[in-house]
């Protein structure tokens, strides 16, 4: 996708006492008790709420959390979320059981400028998920103006991303504009040399975005599940450790198939007898892994190689951590490769829900260039796939701006301007 320069934004439309129908990510983890673990989706939005409210726009928000696979499913509603956002606002939000039919339209119909309504989980009507026109429409219903600013989900066709678009004039946030311009970079001129790392439990999402990598980075280098099953194929013995079995092949072919030595494997590894706190470890080398055992973390030869390699580098994309990161004695590959990240001057891009959380945990956000809010639209793009939600938004050759109280097919076919 080119620069984000062909999509209408939230700055080309005027939304002044507009009701302003804004699609976050609100898909944030709640602890025991049920309150939001972790704030920084909603952190990330708050420039474009804050610039809505300068505008005393109404502003209705909509969003996912979780699975709940279209039941209602009480431990995935928004509302933890409703006095997190209030809070980090300083300002009153309301909340609305039901995100279409009467309690939110009863709920919109009450708003006054400069209000904010939350709306329940969208992922309670199994309609989001299907892009059920009918329910796209009843969403849409509910405002004047589309905004987009759920990056994390912008790689999904729902009713609440794609269908609803529509209908709407349809522009993004500052935060999906952000992402993308930030991901465009790369791979179109990444400044080199181009290290990415990848990692993470699974291989099946990010072994096809290896074959991208290949053509445009000077260094894939590799951690996690992905990395045993690269092991595994170049015939280590990788004993309990995770790998993909279905993936090896593939993995065998890649190799076989790199220019140079572009793709690097770990040369030593953190093994542990089972993946807990507290359970029996040690450093060794990629043959010595005790029977029984699996790998956890890259080794300290790994991360001297590794580490050198980002402070070297003029761009460093990664997506996932290296080990697991959440058992202090397995975080270590995780961390110091993170910090010769942070200090080094290469443009560094990161993503993943784990890894943000492990880049946060270490103080470091401050000095990566950007954390992307959402793993899997940050690997679809890079993978070259569409990313559905952005495409539908409005172009902004088609009518710049649209007239929210008019036909808005009609004025984006006529390119009406006012
Ligand atoms: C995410 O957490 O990556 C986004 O919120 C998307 O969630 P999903 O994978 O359930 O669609």
């Amino acid at each position: 996708m080119e620069k984000f320069t062909n999509k209408m934004t939230v700055q080309d439309i005027d939304v002044t006492g507009k009701r302003v129908l804004v699609r976050v990510d609100y898909n944030v983890p709640l602890d025991e008790t049920g309150q939001v673990r972790d704030n920084w989706r909603i952190t990330a939005s708050l420039p474009t709420l804050k610039y809505l409210l300068s505008k005393n726009a109404k502003i209705i928000l909509l969003s996912h959390l979780g699975r709940p696979k279209g039941s209602v499913n009480p431990a995935m509603s928004l509302r933890p979320v409703q006095a997190e956002l209030a809070r980090l606002l300083d300002h009153p939000v309301d909340f609305a059981d039901d995100c279409i039919g009467p309690k939110a339209q009863k709920a919109v119909g009450l708003m006054r400028n400069g209000d904010i309504l939350l709306l329940e989980n969208l992922r309670f009507h199994a309609q989001e998920e299907a892009n059920d026109p009918e329910f796209a429409r009843n969403l849409s219903a509910l405002g004047d103006i589309y905004v987009d600013d759920a990056f994390g989900t912008a790689h999904r066709a729902h009713a609440s991303t794609e269908g609803i678009t529509h209908y709407l004039p349809s522009v993004a946030g500052f935060l999906l504009e952000e992402e993308i311009n930030c991901l465009s970079r790369e791979p179109a001129d990444p400044q080199r040399p181009y290290v990415a790392i990848l990692s993470g439990a699974k291989a099946s999402d990010k072994i096809r975005l290896i074959e991208n990598l290949l053509t445009h980075a000077d260094k894939i280098m590799l951690g996690g599940g992905l990395a045993n099953t690269f092991l595994l194929a170049q015939g280590y013995d990788m004993k309990n450790s995770l790998v993909d079995l279905e993936r090896v092949d593939l993995a065998r072919e890649l190799m076989a198939r790199q220019e140079g030595a572009k793709i690097v494997l770990p040369v030593d590894v953190i093994a542990a007898e089972a993946v807990r706190a507290g359970a029996g470890h040690k450093t060794v080398d990629l043959e010595d892994i005790p029977p029984g055992w699996g790998t956890v973390d890259i080794g300290p030869k790994t991360i001297d190689i590794y580490s050198q390699a980002v402070m070297t580098a003029g761009t460093v994309l990664w997506n996932g951590p290296l080990g697991v990161y959440e058992i202090p004695e397995f975080s270590k590959g995780t961390a110091l490769v993170g910090r010769a990240v942070a200090q080094s001057r290469a443009f560094s891009i990161l993503g993943g829900g784990d890894l943000a959380a492990a880049v946060r945990r270490d103080g470091l956000t401050d000095k990566i260039n950007h954390i992307c809010t959402g793993g899997g639209a940050m690997l679809a793009y890079l993978k070259g796939k569409p990313l559905r939600a952005v495409e539908a938004l409005t172009d902004k050759v088609a009518a710049f701006p649209l007239d929210p109280s008019l036909d808005i097919e009609a004025q984006m076919q006529e390119g009406t301007f006012f």
